[in-house]
């Protein structure tokens, strides 16, 4: 009988999900005789036995489609009532032999402690638009979320340009600046903001007012990275949220450094500023060039990681090559924004 493998997408949605779903089907599928299912709403369908059959036929047409066609959610299986015993009872009633964990830190976390735990064979890929995960150069999604915030800060610079405003955009990212940092640069901020590197409003706004004196500018982009800190030269700090609500993985909803850094930067330069908030814009439509490329190579590696039974593995890539690295490695500790990139950023900045 064919081996039956379950892929699942958990956590945000993310450009070249279905691509990875593509690939890796196609090889299981064509090359390796195995059964394929996707459980829907990443471990939510898991835990409740909420499978679709994954063949040659479900998967085609979607390379270039955004979102994942299986859903995905946030679920948590260690936060559900029973929800190991319930997965694991699920995979033996749908005859699940294998896993495919496509996510980012907090997918792969829970993929990492199954395996540990419950000896369950998993393997993981590295997804997320905000490039966090250790163990891997880049994630799928992150091309494309860097390629959309920079179209968008282009079109802001034309209305800053021709109203003399500055207009800060507030990007994703979570509690890395990655998405801030490349799409700034690429975009030609005047400034940006980062969790990594601690900003004062002071240090914006007499970079800002410099700009306008030495240099003549009279408009001005701003980049902030949804988790930077709000801090006073006075000792004041803020992280800002939507709400006080975390999801099953602890996290808060970031959001509301655009609006707030805004109103700070026109009360003390007097110079006229808006905010825009890129949102989910940036995790929508259809991916780049680059992330397909990558989501296909990390499909067709996951796919040959089954096969080879490298369990509690993900694909990873490493300088130009798609490599296997331990779970652990990727969820252990944040990747930041290394100070090369940042030493880039500033010597634009006045
Ligand atoms: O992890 C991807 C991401 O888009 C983050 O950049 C952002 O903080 C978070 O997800 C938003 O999550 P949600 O769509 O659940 O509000």
């Amino acid at each position: 009988m064919a081996k039956k493998v379950a892929m699942l997408t958990g956590g945000g949605d993310c450009p070249g999900l279905n691509a990875v779903m593509r690939a890796a089907t196609i090889k299981m599928v064509s090359e390796y005789g195995f059964e394929v299912v996707g459980a829907r709403r990443g471990w939510k369908g898991m835990v409740e036995g909420d499978f679709v059959p994954m063949d040659l036929q479900s998967i085609s047409g979607i390379l270039h489609k955004g979102g994942t066609i299986i859903g995905t959610s946030r679920t948590n299986p260690y936060k559900e009532e029973n929800g190991v015993e319930r997965l694991k009872e699920s995979m033996e009633k749908n005859g699940i032999w294998a896993i495919i964990g496509i996510g980012g830190d907090d997918t792969l976390g829970a993929a990492d402690k199954l395996v540990k735990e419950h000896g369950l064979n998993i393997v993981g890929v590295p997804k997320t638009i905000d490039n966090d995960l250790s163990a891997t150069d880049y994630t799928f999604g992150f091309d494309t979320a860097v390629g959309i915030a920079t179209e968008q800060i282009d079109r802001l610079h034309s209305t800053a340009e021709s109203h003399d405003r500055t207009i800060v955009v507030e990007v994703m990212g979570r509690h890395t600046g990655w998405i801030a940092i490349m799409s700034g640069i690429a975009g030609g901020a005047d400034y940006i903001l980062i969790p990594e590197v601690p900003t004062t409003v002071e240090d914006v706004c007499e970079s800002l007012q410099r700009r306008h004196d030495e240099r003549g500018k009279n408009f001005n982009i701003v980049v902030a990275s949804e988790g930077a800190k709000m801090l006073t030269r006075e000792g004041g700090e803020q992280l800002l949220t939507i709400s006080d609500k975390v999801d099953a993985f602890g996290n808060v909803q970031l959001g509301g450094i655009g609006e707030a850094l805004a109103g700070e930067i026109e009360a003390r330069t007097g110079f006229e500023t808006r905010a825009t908030v890129l949102g989910h814009i940036q995790r929508g439509g259809t991916p780049s060039a680059h992330d397909r490329i990558l989501s296909t190579r990390f499909g067709l590696k996951a796919a040959e990681m089954v096969k080879e039974e490298k369990f509690g593995f993900m694909a990873a890539l490493q300088g130009d090559d798609i490599v296997e690295a331990p779970l652990a490695d990727a969820v252990g500790e944040r990747k930041m924004v290394p100070m090369e990139l940042w030493d880039i950023a500033k010597t634009f900045f006045s």
